[in-house]
């Protein structure tokens, strides 16, 4: 008699959590009654009518075409390499190409470094509201998230004193995220030096992901190892934001000078050779994208700043809620004055329900249910923000009277 009872789930999975994904079956549900969602939930460019820059796109066709569709070095192509390495040592980090590698986004950085630094038990700063991957890696690794607070009344910036507090002997990295998801913060270099000191004085990787750098509406913004080269900091970017590339999954890390990360650096070189390679073709397009024309990137900072602009005016117009403005990046996270019992959660999936809108929960960024915060990725056109806000303002009136 074969055994029928479901195969066992790693209690890992429990603890791993992704709203922002998990999110869209509420969504589904919503669907198959006829009624239709605008995605608010995802930053992702494509979907709303930004496209990818032709020479990029060719550039990988290009490599298809010529036969390149094999597996690659495992860190990566040498002229993928070498842009990253000259781009940012153009931007002040000094990067030798031996230090960069060529990852799967963004996120197969973060999660090759974390898994190669830190020991269950172990603890990394992570910010609050946080991109939720971080929390998530550090789940299944069996890893503590030790959160800092950031502070919407003082424009989301971190605060110090906080993560100061939080150090222990068991704390391994600083994350920073700047610009920020899901906040559209950018630091001043005041703070982001002293967030180096902070790290420094402690001994701690400071992983740096900086995916929307290109993305600051009053231009682009330096690498924080720019500050200090000599510092312990691995920087993360990717094609998938500032160059409108997601789905090619292509993105890099690089890793500071400085000789405290040596070991690291070979260990996450390890790691990755197990997994043979990031994707091949689309790393043909690095060198073009860092090192061409960016001539897209002032007009999406343009659009960007426009959305950002209608967003702050349009939620902060709204009886009950308040908006902190972007300073770069497609997202903002606003809150509602939410009455006793009520939580982010309910508010946001009796939105969906009620207005076919789909944001993401604060609580899915590590914010507390009841604080009422919510994060809206803003990349519609702005006539379809202007008829999606006036359904958020009117849902959310009746939601606060009820
Ligand atoms: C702060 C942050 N880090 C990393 C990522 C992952 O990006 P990638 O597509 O490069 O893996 C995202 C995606 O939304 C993000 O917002």
């Amino acid at each position: 008699m074969p055994v029928s009872s479901p195969v066992h789930v790693a209690s890992r999975v429990h603890r791993f959590t992704y709203a922002i994904r998990n999110i869209v079956a509420e969504a589904r549900k919503v669907e198959a009654t006829g009624r239709s969602v605008q995605y608010l939930n995802i930053g992702d460019p494509i979907p709303f009518g930004f496209s990818t820059p032709p020479a990029l796109v060719e550039a990988v066709a290009r490599a298809e075409r010529d036969g390149y569709n094999g597996y690659v070095p495992s860190p990566g192509i040498t002229e993928a390499r070498e842009a990253v390495a000259a781009d940012w040592s153009r931007q002040g980090f000094p990067a030798d190409v031996d230090r960069v590698l060529i990852t799967a986004g963004t996120s197969e950085g973060i999660e090759l470094a974390l898994t190669a630094l830190v020991d269950p038990g172990d603890a990394v700063l992570v910010p609050l509201p946080t991109y939720p991957l971080y929390t998530a890696v550090l789940a299944k690794i069996g890893a503590e998230a030790s959160y800092y607070r950031k502070d919407p009344s003082n424009g989301w910036q971190p605060d110090l004193d906080h993560i100061a507090s939080l150090i222990t002997p068991r704390t391994r990295a600083l994350v920073v995220i700047d610009p920020n998801n899901p906040t559209g913060a950018v630091y001043p270099d005041a703070t982001r030096r002293a967030l180096i000191d902070l790290a420094e004085r402690h001994g701690l990787v400071l992983l740096a992901d900086e995916v929307y750098g290109d993305l600051a509406y009053d231009g682009p913004v330096k690498p924080m190892g720019s500050l200090s080269p000599d510092a312990s900091i691995i920087s993360f970017s990717s094609l998938s934001k500032a160059y409108l590339a997601p789905g090619w999954r292509c993105g890099w890390m690089v890793v500071g000078r400085s000789s405290r990360l040596d070991d690291l650096l070979a260990a996450i070189k390890k790691l990755a050779d197990g997994r043979l390679c990031a994707n091949g073709p689309s790393q043909y397009a690095i060198g073009p994208a860092l090192l061409g024309d960016r001539a897209h990137q002032e007009s999406f900072r343009a659009a960007l700043r426009t959305r950002a602009e209608l967003t702050v005016s349009a939620l902060n117009a709204i009886p009950g809620m308040t908006c902190v403005s972007p300073a770069g990046a497609f997202y903002a996270m606003p809150q509602v004055a939410l009455g006793p019992g009520a939580t982010d959660e309910r508010y946001i999936l009796e939105m969906l329900r009620a207005t076919g809108v789909l944001c993401v929960y604060g609580s899915g960024f590590g914010m507390p249910a009841s604080d009422g915060f919510f994060r809206v990725v803003f990349l519609a056109s702005p006539a379809d923000l202007t008829t999606i806000y006036a359904s958020i303002d009117t849902f959310t009136r009746s939601f606060l009277r009820a």
